[in-house]
């Protein structure tokens, strides 16, 4: 069988009916960014069921205009934190209390781009949605003008050593509700986010619950704040997407100035995450305004937004070719030359195929085309090796944590299409 092939299967066999779970056992349910992901894959072969993949998070949508990072349309009793722990939140499906890096609207663009008029019709009906939930993270995540997180769940890039500094200038709750972990239970526990981490990521959601999920106040008051390149970038990338939907489908003057003015202000924010001293973009913790010092994988994310100044994108491709040396595949998560790396343990060190797959496009778009080619290469050499792992060892290219992943095989769906019509133009 092909790897094509198997890619396709992969993503049937997480299909629960209208959506897509990122592996089975460790994740049951539907995840915000990675059924963005998953859409572009299924987009290769389904087009209705990739537009369903969108609409189906969507109905997640809080009346807030949150889209929660993750949906429970059931209660698993193999899954923790689930819907019990969370509480209840007023979204109309029970959910997270915290969102997800908003790739949405950059995938609704492209799939809105690949067919015509049957598309541009499903862009009409879910472009309100995607407008309501950019202005909340611009209403309600914002703090001194960029976008900061909460929880490093928000952020797609759990136990990063970049959410130390927040992480360790809080304490655990006292009063901490007991519970038991379920992810160790599925995968190698070297894989995963250490105890102490784990009372922390609790110890917020603890907090949400105690001010009803009232997300301002959870920015505002909450025992956690940093600003987050990904986040930023994302959002930043994506707000210009839908500023092109919304005059592809000529929305009053009022919707596109709005998006204007959003994207105006990240990227007067971008150097709010500029770490003078390494060079680099780097996550912040807000309270203090103290800087993570290492490079990330998503440090070069300012292509993908088309954002910084020429020096900042300079010395970030420097690091990019220091790291390249010390690794065999491209792209870390975490900089293999910092103390904390650590090559298998999740957002410790491997590679992250969606990760590679946003910096590839931003740097393809800038004119960076070596580069590009290397991140893709390199992750479809992991995938040759190893399979559809959810992320993998960037030394050897071994497979780490979950394996059949959904946006694994979503990404080597996207790029094999991509790179078959390349071939025949
Ligand atoms: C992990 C990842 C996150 C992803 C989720 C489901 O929590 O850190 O980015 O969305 O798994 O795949």
């Amino acid at each position: 069988m092909t790897l094509t092939q198997t890619a396709m299967d992969v993503l049937t066999q997480n299909d629960r009916g209208g959506f897509t779970i990122p592996t089975k056992g460790l994740y049951p349910y539907q995840w915000n960014w990675d059924s963005a992901f998953v859409a572009l894959g299924i987009a290769t072969y389904d087009m209705d069921r990739a537009w369903q993949e969108v609409t189906s998070l969507i109905e997640g949508q809080w009346p807030d205009g949150m889209i929660p990072s993750i949906i429970f349309r059931s209660d698993d009793p193999d899954y923790f934190p689930g819907p019990a722990r969370w509480g209840e939140t007023p979204g109309p499906i029970p959910s997270t209390g915290i969102s997800q890096p908003p790739v949405l609207a950059t995938v609704v663009r492209k799939l809105s781009e690949i067919d015509t008029q049957q598309d541009m019709l499903r862009l009409m009906r879910v472009f309100d949605a995607l407008y309501r939930w950019h202005a909340w993270w611009h209403d309600m995540r914002t703090v001194d003008g960029i976008v900061a997180t909460v929880h490093p769940w928000e952020t797609g890039r759990d136990n990063c050593p970049e959410w130390n500094i927040g992480l360790e200038a809080m304490q655990s709750a006292p009063d901490l509700a007991p519970y038991t972990r379920m992810d160790n239970k599925h995968v190698d526990a070297g894989f995963r986010p250490s105890q102490e981490q784990y009372d922390k990521y609790l110890t917020i959601v603890q907090f949400g619950q105690s001010v009803d999920w009232d997300q301002r106040r959870l920015t505002d008051e909450g025992p956690f704040l940093m600003a987050d390149p990904n986040l930023h970038f994302v959002l930043l990338r994506a707000d210009q997407d839908l500023r092109a939907m919304a005059i592809s489908l000529k929305k009053p003057q009022s919707v596109i100035d709005q998006i204007e003015t959003w994207i105006a202000k990240g990227h007067a924010a971008t150097n709010t995450i500029w770490n003078v001293q390494l060079g680099a973009f780097t996550s912040r913790d807000m309270h203090s305004g103290i800087f993570s010092n290492g490079f990330s994988n998503c440090s070069a994310l300012c292509f993908y937004a088309d954002s910084g100044t020429e020096d900042q994108r300079g010395k970030t491709l420097q690091h990019m070719a220091r790291v390249a040396r010390q690794v065999d595949y491209m792209l870390p998560s975490w900089d293999p030359e910092a103390p904390d790396f650590e090559a298998k343990r999740y957002w410790c060190g491997p590679l992250w195929p969606q990760m590679n797959y946003m910096t590839a496009i931003g740097l393809s778009e800038q004119g960076h085309a070596a580069e590009a080619a290397q991140l893709q290469d390199d992750l479809c050499r992991a995938i040759e090796k190893s399979g559809f792992w959810e992320c993998f060892d960037p030394i050897t290219g071994e497979g780490c944590v979950g394996a059949q992943f959904s946006w694994t095989a979503a990404i080597w769906l996207s790029w094999q299409h991509e790179n078959k019509l390349k071939g025949a133009a």
